[in-house]
């Protein structure tokens, strides 16, 4: 399909799991992506030479996205290469346990200042950005937002606020035609979520109470996206869409 045909997206912390698979999604639907990345130089040009490879528009670039002035410069960097932009996935975000008794000042700041500052301050970029025709922001949130497991009170924090933004933004921008949802995924298997499960134990109970009986890959999440970013979905707005297998919040 080539729902995307013209589009041009960016798509944060596109260097690894879902991000990447998002990133690959979204150019094989036909549009131009703007991979970013924070530290994974090499992961990032591998997604975009597997872009590139099939066929597709991509570029890499490097921004702290829980840094202001980063985020300015990446979207500079994206208009610079592509034109004007039409989709914005919020995917960069960072999520570690810690016991309520253990968080510090520096572990709260870490989730807040990407999964929540950065989320917002790349939005403002691209709402600045977007043409009249409108746009469409999918955040990705969690299904810890409404289910939070035990020692990740500050993370599921955070995808609380991310969801609350979603529905925010859609009435606020609803009239400038830009949609803005949460895509909200159960386990994935991931990188991130691999360094978090040592043995697997998580990962097997995960799937031992998920309905379809797996837990999730990153495709499963990018063809979500794929289609929430595209025409098909144009009457979807300020929605929190779950894609956990059927585990339920
Ligand atoms: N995996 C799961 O089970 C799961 C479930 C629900 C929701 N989610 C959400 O899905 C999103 C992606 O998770 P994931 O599991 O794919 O994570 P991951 O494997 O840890 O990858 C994280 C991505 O974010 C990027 N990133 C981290 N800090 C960044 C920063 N300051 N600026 C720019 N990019 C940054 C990383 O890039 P660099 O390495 O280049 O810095 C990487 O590409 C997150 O928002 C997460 O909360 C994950």
């Amino acid at each position: 399909m080539s729902r995307l045909e013209g589009k041009v997206a960016v798509v944060t912390g596109a260097s690894l799991g879902i991000g990447a698979a998002i990133a690959s999604r979204l150019a094989a639907e036909g549009a131009a992506v703007v991979v970013n990345y924070g530290r994974s130089k090499d992961a990032a040009a591998a997604v975009v030479e597997r872009i590139q490879g099939n066929g597709g528009r991509a570029i890499a670039v490097q921004a702290d996205v829980s840094r202001q002035d980063q985020v300015v410069a990446l979207f500079d960097q994206a208009q610079s290469a592509f034109g004007p932009l039409n989709l914005l996935v919020n995917n960069a975000g960072v999520y570690v346990g810690s016991p309520i008794g253990d968080i510090t000042e520096e572990h709260i700041d870490k989730h807040f200042d990407l999964n929540v500052k950065g989320l917002l301050f790349a939005t403002r970029e691209a709402v600045q950005r977007f043409p009249e025709a409108g746009g469409s922001i999918i955040n990705i949130s969690s299904v810890v937002a409404t289910l939070p497991p035990s020692g990740m009170a500050v993370y599921s924090a955070t995808k609380g606020a991310v969801d609350t933004i979603s529905r925010a933004l859609a009435v606020e921008l609803g009239a400038r035609k830009i949609r803005v949802n949460s895509v909200s995924p159960g386990y994935v298997v991931t990188e991130g979520a691999k360094d978090m499960d040592g043995e697997g134990q998580f990962a097997s109970y995960m799937a031992s109470v998920t309905p379809l009986g797996r837990v999730g890959l990153p495709e499963d999440i990018a063809d979500v996206v794929a289609f929430v970013a595209s025409d098909d979905a144009r009457w979807i707005t300020g929605q929190v869409i779950p894609v956990s297998g059927g585990v339920r919040f």
